[in-house]
């Protein structure tokens, strides 16, 4: 058997593209500096009752950079959940801590390197303060940490989201619909801005931003008058109605019901929409598309960096830090900095000022308004 130092590396939470870049980088660079790599299977599942795991080199990990998922498979349910809400933490049961630990001593695992959103991130956390090695690498669609700029899975979704809506955007102009795309991000609304800007949407309306109903429309109108009458309206799934309320799907589940599933927001809007205008307005949910397929070259190219970077981390024993990007460096951060900080779209934001420019409606003012209240004169 072999005596070689050994790393433990776990994929936690909803899958995205660019897990298996981040795996390949881990097991390419930790094999370089003389380690052994160990794969648990099902996230934080694989690590107990009884350890769940392979291992694996550059063998088994030929040629995944491109392929979506995760070969390690992934859970977002089960026993480890630290996250109530958008920040409130559960503290993980202490036997849960000492199986762990005994799985490191059988194992010989000198660190684990957890790739997850901010959820699984609070695991790791308290993985750290009970004395066991670990490096953080920050994973989600819905780019919401707040210590990084980019979390890689997040410039593939846009991708989806961005190629859905110029294929429904063919369907609008063609039939004078008005159609509703509605986008994922749980409570921020990243995918939705940069998916409604990049695709030429009329309306987009976000988590961050108070809308009405009759600004929605009266863009729509406006639109109308103009001769375009056809509008696409970009909605987070995490976007509340006027009144304050999520749209979501059945109860809260999970440990201490601690998940919401949001959903259906879309539907809701474009129903009102037809309602107040009595026209045709249809909405999609891309849903789970978002997650899937191949990364984009910017999720391989940061995916591959972390990996890199978290096995440096490792190498240097500094325990406890989470990758992040501020461009155009790679560098770390405390995981519990990290965790716990819901990164939002700011309201007044660069992004946010061009798509007002542009006559982009979020919704809170009625379209004339809106370039007034940008404040550029
Ligand atoms: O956090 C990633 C994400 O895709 C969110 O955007 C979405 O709300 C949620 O996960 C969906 O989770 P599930 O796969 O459990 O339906």
């Amino acid at each position: 058997m072999s005596e070689l130092p050994r790393v433990g590396i776990l994929t936690s939470g909803g899958d995205c593209p660019g897990l298996n870049a981040v795996i390949r980088s881990v097991v390419k660079a930790s094999t370089r500096f003389g380690y052994e790599v160990v794969g648990f299977k099902r996230g934080y599942e694989g690590l107990i009752d009884p350890p769940d795991y392979m291992f694996l080199d550059r063998k088994n990990t030929l040629g995944i950079i491109a392929r979506g998922g995760t070969i390690l498979g992934s859970t977002n349910k089960g026993h480890f959940s630290a996250r109530r809400g958008v920040s409130e933490r559960i503290d993980l049961d202490p036997r849960l801590i000492d199986k762990v630990r005994q799985t490191y001593k059988d194992l010989r695992l000198e660190a684990l390197i957890c790739v997850g959103g901010d959820g699984s991130l609070a695991v790791a956390e308290q993985f750290e303060e009970a004395g066991l090695p670990v490096v953080g690498v920050p994973k989600t669609i819905d780019n919401d940490l707040s210590s990084t700029a980019f979390s890689f899975g997040f410039d593939s979704a846009v991708a989806c989201a961005t190629d859905a809506i110029d294929r429904l955007y063919t369907t609008a102009i063609s039939h004078e619909r008005v159609m509703v795309v509605e986008v994922m991000g749980r409570h921020a609304g990243w995918i939705a801005l940069h998916a409604g800007i990049s695709g030429g949407a009329s309306v987009i309306l976000l988590p961050e931003i108070p809308w009405t109903f009759e600004n929605v429309c009266r863009k729509i109108e406006e639109r109308d008058r103009d001769g375009k009458r056809f509008s696409i309206v970009v909605v987070a799934e995490g976007a509340q109605l006027p009144g304050g309320n999520l749209v979501t799907i059945g109860e809260p589940s999970g440990p201490a019901m601690a998940q919401v599933h949001l959903g259906g927001i879309g539907d809701v809007v474009a129903r009102e929409i037809e309602h107040r205008l009595q026209r045709e307005v249809r909405s999609v949910v891309l849903g789970h598309l978002q997650r899937g397929g191949p990364p984009t070259y910017f999720d391989r190219m940061l995916a591959t960096q972390y990996g890199a970077h978290a096995v440096r981390l490792v190498v240097q024993r500094r325990f406890g830090e989470m990758v992040c990007y501020h461009p155009p460096e790679i560098s770390s951060v405390p995981i519990r900095v990290a965790v716990g900080k819901l990164s939002q779209v700011p309201r007044d934001g660069s992004a946010i000022q061009a798509a007002r420019a542009l006559g982009i409606c979020f919704g809170e003012h009625a379209p004339g308004e809106s370039i007034r209240a940008l404040g550029w004169r």
